[in-house]
């Protein structure tokens, strides 16, 4: 067989919000490295699609909505043993802080922090990461190496999630569970489109603003997690990931 010290031949890892963007990418690459993938959202249509794309069998798709408990005690009750779960679900919202309200709050919390601290809570009580494990979990850039004015909200559901990834690398280790996030800047998602909040005109300055003169695909956040994921970094956890074109190098 040759070298490949990135593999994930025989490993079994879970991808949220894998019917789009950088968890479709990651469950598809996940695939072609030879893990089983087990894929999960809430839009079936979407997951369908993901699943088609996944090389290899043995794969399984769940639909579920992951900021409500029901669906996560659910999810993690159908689950296999796992080598790995990619905790990649998040939803954006941009709007400055006079304008915050209480739902806006909790809706982004629940989706983008609760989802992710309760899955990972789940999978431990239930035992269902066998030793050896790897957790990541995609955090931003934003929130943890830089914020931006209007982002607040977000922000701050990333900069939970990046203390509870530390916590978690802290708790978990004795176990042989390892905990990391990757940290992108802007990725050419449906998250990155430009919509009322930002036009296509902001976003072109803004992609001049990289150092590397692009904004990231989520292939290149793909293929961070994969190392995150694989033996090749056994001897990593509690680490945040920057992949920003070198963003955050510039103001
Ligand atoms: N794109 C960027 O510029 C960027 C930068 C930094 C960090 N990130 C982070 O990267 C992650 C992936 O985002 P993306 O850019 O790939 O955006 P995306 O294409 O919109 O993907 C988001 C995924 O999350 C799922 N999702 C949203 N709410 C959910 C819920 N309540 N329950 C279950 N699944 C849910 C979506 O699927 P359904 O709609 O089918 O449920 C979709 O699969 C997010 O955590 C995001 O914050 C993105």
């Amino acid at each position: 067989m040759q070298y490949n010290p990135f593999s994930l031949e025989d490993k079994t890892i879970l991808v949220t919000g894998a019917s789009s963007g950088i968890g479709q990418s990651t469950a598809v690459e996940c695939s072609k490295m030879g893990a089983k993938v087990i894929i999960t959202a809430r839009n079936p249509d979407r997951l369908q699609e993901t699943f088609e794309m996944l090389h290899g069998i043995g794969h399984q798709q769940i639909v579920a909505d992951l900021s409500n408990e029901v669906d996560i005690v659910n999810l993690v009750d159908r689950l296999p043993k796992l080598d790995g779960c990619v905790n990649n679900v998040g939803i954006v919202m941009t709007k400055p802080l006079p304008f915050y309200k209480r739902e806006d709050v909790d809706r982004m919390f629940n989706t983008n922090t609760f989802s992710i601290v309760f899955i990972v809570q789940q999978l431990v009580k239930k035992k269902v990461l066998n030793r050896n494990s790897s957790i990541v979990i995609t955090t931003s850039a934003g929130g943890v190496f830089g914020n931006t004015p209007g982002n607040g909200i977000y922000d701050m559901t990333k900069s939970a999630l990046h203390s509870f990834m530390q916590t978690a690398a802290l708790e978990l280790a004795h176990k042989g569970i390892r905990c990391n996030s990757v940290n992108p800047a802007m990725v050419n998602t449906r998250m990155a489109e430009p919509s009322g909040s930002i036009s296509e005109e902001q976003i072109q300055l803004d992609k001049k603003r990289y150092p590397l003169c692009r904004y990231g695909e989520p292939k290149d956040i793909a293929l961070a997690i994969i190392y995150l994921l694989s033996d090749a970094s056994s001897w990593v956890t509690g680490t945040a990931l920057k992949i920003d074109g070198g963003r955050n190098l510039v103001r």
